[in-house]
């Protein structure tokens, strides 16, 4: 384990207190009260993010601005979820098209949205090979960097305050574990990723700041590589705060037995761990299975601060064949959203083929204490 730096110092920027206070409110009358309680009927209000809150997590989704405008999706928005992210509107083709350039428009309905409704708000993404303009990748080394630096500063300065957690630098690895050739690899060399993080932490002390990647959820050749470069960021002091797994599966890739421990090895190195942009392709009790495992995998590492899926409904996921998500095209509950709630709350969960909710909370909310072993 590598011990704490100097640079150690950033935490989850607080949760909105409005809905960690009720969160916590509802854990704690449910466990005073040994409450059983029935989702979808009398005590509906746990919700995604109330059962997350109570184990000290959060539960977050990725948002599409143009979608802002839909009445159901808004209120499930609104109702389950306790942080944002932006699904694409503060990549680097959204907010400067053309050089020097910036449309923050669409970002800021995000995070205007989020912030009306005291959620967390997190970056996604600065520094990416992909979403990124033509003009980018057409530029030489120095003016890469210079704009590059200009990009984390303006768009950094323009959230500065308002995001939790920014995703500095997104999938710079390829699956056998060597550095992805992005135009950043190729005109800036190795050592692009610690100059981010180190321009990041310039433009916003405050956030958290995370490398992200997919496919690195088990122990394997990239998930190893990626362990090297934090192991040695932090040797180095470059200031990397949190390593992001976006965890999303499919019966090729299905959830990994040993994600939890992946993950605390992670966070042995001094990083906090958070799951970016989960989706489970699937159905039924396979896929709630895996929903489960994945919350289960959170909560048995400490620093594991919260869970993100990639999608409110399966209606728009990017992957819509797929019915990767908690709610289905219609918005209804799906037996994999009853797992997550029973993972959090200690619940054994189950939903018949009617869509009724036969969940029962225990009175202990303590899901380590069941799930775990
Ligand atoms: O905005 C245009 C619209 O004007 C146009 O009419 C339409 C025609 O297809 O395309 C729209 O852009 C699409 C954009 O999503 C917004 O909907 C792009 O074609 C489409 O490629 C883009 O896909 C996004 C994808 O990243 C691009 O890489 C997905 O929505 C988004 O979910 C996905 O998210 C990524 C994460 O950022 C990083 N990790 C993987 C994850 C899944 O691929």
């Amino acid at each position: 384990m590598i011990s704490e730096s100097p640079h150690e110092r950033k935490h989850p920027r607080r949760r909105p207190l409005v809905r960690t206070a009720l969160a916590l409110a509802l854990a704690g009358a449910m466990a005073t009260a040994g409450v059983v309680a029935l989702s979808g009927t009398a005590s509906a209000q746990t919700t995604l993010g109330s059962a997350a809150a109570s184990q000290g997590r959060y539960f977050g989704t990725a948002v599409a601005a143009n979608r802002l405008g839909e009445q159901d999706y808004v209120s499930t928005l609104n109702r389950e979820f306790s942080s944002v992210t932006a699904e694409n509107e503060m990549k680097w083709d959204a907010l400067e098209p053309s050089q020097g350039a910036f449309n923050f428009a669409n970002g800021d309905r995000i995070a205007q949205h989020a912030a009306s409704q005291g959620m967390e708000l997190r970056g996604h993404t600065l520094v990416w090979h992909s979403q990124l303009p033509g003009w980018v990748q057409n530029l030489s080394g120095d003016s890469l960097r210079s704009a590059t630096e200009n990009h984390i500063n303006e768009v950094m300065g323009h959230y500065r305050g308002q995001i939790s957690a920014w995703d500095v630098v997104n999938e710079a690895f390829e699956e056998n574990g060597t550095r992805r050739q992005s135009v950043f690899q190729q005109r800036l060399g190795d050592g692009y990723i610690a100059e981010a993080f180190r321009m990041a932490d310039a433009a916003d002390p405050d956030a958290q700041l995370c490398y992200n990647d997919y496919n690195i959820e088990s122990v394997n050749a990239k998930s190893n590589a990626v362990y090297d470069l934090v192991r040695g960021l932090k040797a180095e002091g470059v200031p990397i705060d949190c390593v992001g797994f976006q965890s999303h599966f499919n019966s090729g890739n299905p959830m990994p037995g040993n994600f939890h421990e992946n993950l605390q090895r992670f966070a042995d190195l001094g990083v906090d761990v958070q799951i970016t942009e989960l989706d489970i392709a699937g159905s039924g009790s396979s896929q709630a299975e895996q929903y489960q495992g994945v919350v289960q995998a959170c909560l048995a590492v400490s620093r594991c601060t919260g869970i993100t899926v990639w999608g409110v409904t399966d209606k728009y996921s990017w992957r819509p064949n797929d019915t990767p998500l908690l709610f289905d095209g219609s918005y209804q509950k799906k037996p994999a959203y009853d797992a997550v709630i029973a993972a959090f709350t200690g619940g054994l969960s189950g939903r018949d083929s009617a869509g009724a909710a036969s969940i029962s909370f225990r009175e202990a909310i303590r899901p380590e204490d069941t799930l775990l072993t």
